[in-house]
């Protein structure tokens, strides 16, 4: 009965009635692919559901209903999904009564083509129809199909308490806009997420501080592109010059909420994905390097090293505006970890193009990046403009050079720290020895040590003794 506390409600408790009481028994298994804001709407899925007497389960076994809350970034991401959804069938053929979901960016790129090609599939939901799920299950239960793929330009999902889902207990995500607004040419997003909204900075600061009463230490504030988040009232986003009077003087951009958020205790720890190189603001940076309590790390994609294939991909900036923002970042934040998103192969993309998205590399030395092949989108600006032209062997060996040269910069990166002393957030155990712990140090690379007496959720200094690209090894430093 634990579950049905309905905590939206300024801490009111809701009991259920009979009916509930009996679907409360009902097992639901979430399983998230794709970027940190699908599963970070796994758990606004979890709660949404416990409204109704669904528990989450980690046991596939038990599950009545399972959802598969799915990426369509890149044409493996949907491939990966749709074998998952093949290998359900053993659980369908034990149990007629399952019901099987399809949640995210997938269900609402394929809406019915998915119940028609993928017959094991009861459910299609679009990531702004979560609020329907309770309906949509009740028909599946009756043997029918539902779908509801239908995009807002309202929801924010802004008064839903998430139930925190797989959490270490000590960091979590919190959605602070939705959609996107950008249309880079080789992007689905815009079209599985729809329009860029922001949510209220009220409910952003109340899931917060709720985190931090029960124990969390860092939130990850999320959103496609943070740098344009602008609350003004609710609603699609607007430039600021075109808010009405009123609409300026309650309106709160990024670096105000970054402020904000950080003001809700200086021992809660608050990081952010994604910037957008086009929208970051040196007033961010002004607000990062002003609170201890702001993880110095950015992740700032990039895309390409050349201003003509960023140009294609409609990112909105050229290379030196790109370098002129890590300028910028190293001049007010010198201490900042810096990542990044590269494309490799991108429709019409020469030796001499790639040559330049390795030179950008070269200049600065990024700690990690997310390396990919372009991937054809149905649907993307691209895919309508532009031939698909690089053969794979050619983007299989430009994706090889960058992973190479990757390597080599993260290892640079990580030598940095040798030998001095970083702040840790303990997060558990090291995966490789549970005699170890694991945390991440502001900038956002793994640290590992020998456990000794400390305790996930600690905040340990950290000298550094040994590194590998990824990973930084050291001992607890005795603190006074
Ligand atoms: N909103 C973020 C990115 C979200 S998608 C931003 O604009 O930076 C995460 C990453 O996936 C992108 O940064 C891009 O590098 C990659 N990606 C997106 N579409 C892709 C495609 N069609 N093929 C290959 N990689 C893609
Ligand atoms: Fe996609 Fe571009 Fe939006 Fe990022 S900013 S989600 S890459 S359209
Ligand atoms: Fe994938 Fe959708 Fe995220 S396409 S990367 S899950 S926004």
């Amino acid at each position: 009965m634990d579950k049905i506390i309905d905590e939206n409600r300024q801490g009111e408790v809701l009991m259920m009635d009979s009916d509930i009481a009996e679907a409360s028994s009902k097992k639901v298994y979430i399983e998230s692919y794709g970027c940190q804001m699908n599963f970070s709407d796994s758990e606004i899925v979890a709660s949404i559901l416990s409204g109704v007497g669904y528990e989450t389960t980690r046991n596939i076994e038990e599950a009545n209903a399972i959802f598969l809350n799915t990426c369509s970034i890149r044409d493996k991401a949907e491939k990966t999904v749709r074998q998952r959804i093949s290998t359900l069938r053993k659980h369908k053929s034990r149990n007629g009564e399952l019901v099987i979901g399809v949640l995210g960016c997938m269900a609402e790129r394929m809406k019915h083509q998915l119940l028609e090609e993928e017959k094991l599939v009861d459910i299609v939901v679009g990531p702004d129809a979560y609020r329907d799920l309770p309906n949509l299950l009740s028909e599946a239960e009756d043997g029918r199909k539902a779908v509801n793929v239908l995009l807002s330009k309202e929801e924010t999902y802004g008064d839903i308490t998430p139930v925190r889902l797989d959490s270490n207990g000590v960091s979590a995500f919190i959605s602070i806009m939705r959609g996107c607004d950008n249309m880079c040419t080789f992007c689905v997003v815009p079209f599985t997420r729809g329009r860029e909204r922001s949510r209220n900075p009220e409910s952003i600061l109340d899931e917060a501080r709720m985190l931090l009463n029960k124990g969390y230490k860092e939130v990850t504030l999320l959103g496609q592109n943070v740098d344009s988040y602008l609350w003004h009232g609710g609603g699609l986003k607007k430039e600021f010059s075109k808010l009405s009077e009123e609409e300026k003087k309650q309106s709160v951009n990024f670096a105000q909420l970054l402020g904000m958020v950080a003001e809700v205790s200086p021992k809660l720890r608050v990081r952010f994905s994604t910037s957008h190189p086009k929208d970051m603001t040196d007033d961010v940076l002004k607000v990062m390097a002003s609170y201890d309590n702001i993880c110095k790390y950015i992740h700032l994609p990039f895309q390409s090293g050349n201003s003509e294939v960023l140009e294609r991909m409609n990112r909105g900036y050229s290379r030196e505006w790109y370098l002129d923002r890590i300028r910028a970042i190293n001049q007010i934040i010198p201490e900042c970890g810096i990542s990044a998103d590269v494309i490799a192969g991108f429709c019409g993309e020469t030796d001499a193009q790639h040559n330049d998205t390795l030179s950008l590399m070269e200049e600065v030395r990024f700690s990690f990046a997310y390396m990919f092949k372009y991937s054809e989108r149905p649907k993307t600006l691209a895919q309508r403009r532009f031939e698909d032209d690089i053969p794979e062997s050619v983007k299989q060996k430009r994706l090889a050079e960058i992973i190479e040269l990757q390597m080599k910069h993260s290892k640079f990166r990580s030598e940095q720290f040798l030998h001095k002393t970083c702040e840790v957030l303990v997060e558990g155990n090291s995966k490789k020895d549970d005699s170890f712990l694991s945390g991440r140090n502001s900038q956002n690379t793994t640290v590992v040590f020998p456990k000794e007496h400390y305790k996930p959720g600690e905040y340990v200094q950290v000298f550094i003794e040994k590194c590998t690209a990824t990973t930084l090894i050291g001992k607890a430093v005795k603190q006074d």
